[in-house]
């Protein structure tokens, strides 16, 4: 068994019920210290846990994908959901296996985010810049959106596509600097969260942050019925 699992934001009460039973039964976890560490307190003691970093993803991984071919029962987690800014891992965990993994969701940052913000995804755009590769096809899909009138969520690139050089861009590509902006910092855990604009947006944040870029159209469910 090798299953691929969203480990939701941070909060342990946010991860499935899937997900937590799967990480109970098996004989090994694996993932970035990060999301491992939330989902400690769930991993039998005999398991084996494989913890990597950016730079040793490939070799772990390779060791994960050897106990698997040897039978044993093993779940990668991801931060958050796997199908949100996840697929460059999942790509690398199916590299190593050799084949297609099975992926159980989980909730995402930017579904927190949507939920603190009350925006709706229908109305909203998803960009995420935290990859690897040229930025610049998501770049232009941002501006697209904005100029569309859609809200955008935005995950940054540590450390050189942070909020404020999103900002920055924006406003070089002639986006409105009063388009309202928040910027939420660990969600479900230590969070934190800064509100202003477009134009306003110069501070730093930590790496994990994520972005609210709204529209200033008036979305339907914020129109008075008339009368
Ligand atoms: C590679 S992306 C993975 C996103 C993840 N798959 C998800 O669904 O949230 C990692 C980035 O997501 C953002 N992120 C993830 N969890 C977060 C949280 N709890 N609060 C704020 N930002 C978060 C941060 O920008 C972090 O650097």
């Amino acid at each position: 068994m090798m299953v691929c699992v969203g480990a939701g934001p941070g909060d342990l009460g946010l991860l499935t019920q899937r997900g937590t039973e799967l990480v109970r039964a098996a004989d090994v976890v694996a993932g970035f210290d990060a999301v491992v560490n939330l989902v400690r307190p769930l991993i039998r003691p005999d398991a084996r846990v494989v913890t990597m970093g950016y730079r040793d993803q490939v070799q772990k991984l390779d060791e994960v994908a050897g106990a698997h071919r040897g039978g044993a029962r093993c779940v990668v987690v991801f931060m958050g959901d796997i199908h949100f800014s996840g697929f460059q891992f999942l790509e690398r965990v199916e590299r190593a296996c050799g084949q297609p993994v099975e992926t159980v969701p989980g909730i995402s940052s930017a579904q927190v985010l949507a939920s603190r913000g009350r925006v709706c995804f229908d109305e909203t755009t998803f960009v995420t810049f935290h990859r690897r590769g040229d930025l610049q096809p998501f770049k232009r899909h941002l501006v697209r959106a904005l100029e569309d009138d859609r809200n955008a969520i935005v995950i940054p690139r540590p450390w050189d596509f942070m909020p404020k050089d999103v900002c920055a861009y924006l406003l070089a590509r002639g986006v409105s600097g009063d388009l309202p902006v928040e910027v939420w910092e660990n969600l479900t855990s230590r969070e934190a969260q800064w509100s202003g604009t477009l134009a306003g947006c110069a501070r730093d944040f930590s790496d994990m942050s994520i972005m609210l870029i709204r529209t200033l159209r008036p979305v339907p469910s914020q129109i008075e019925p008339a009368g």
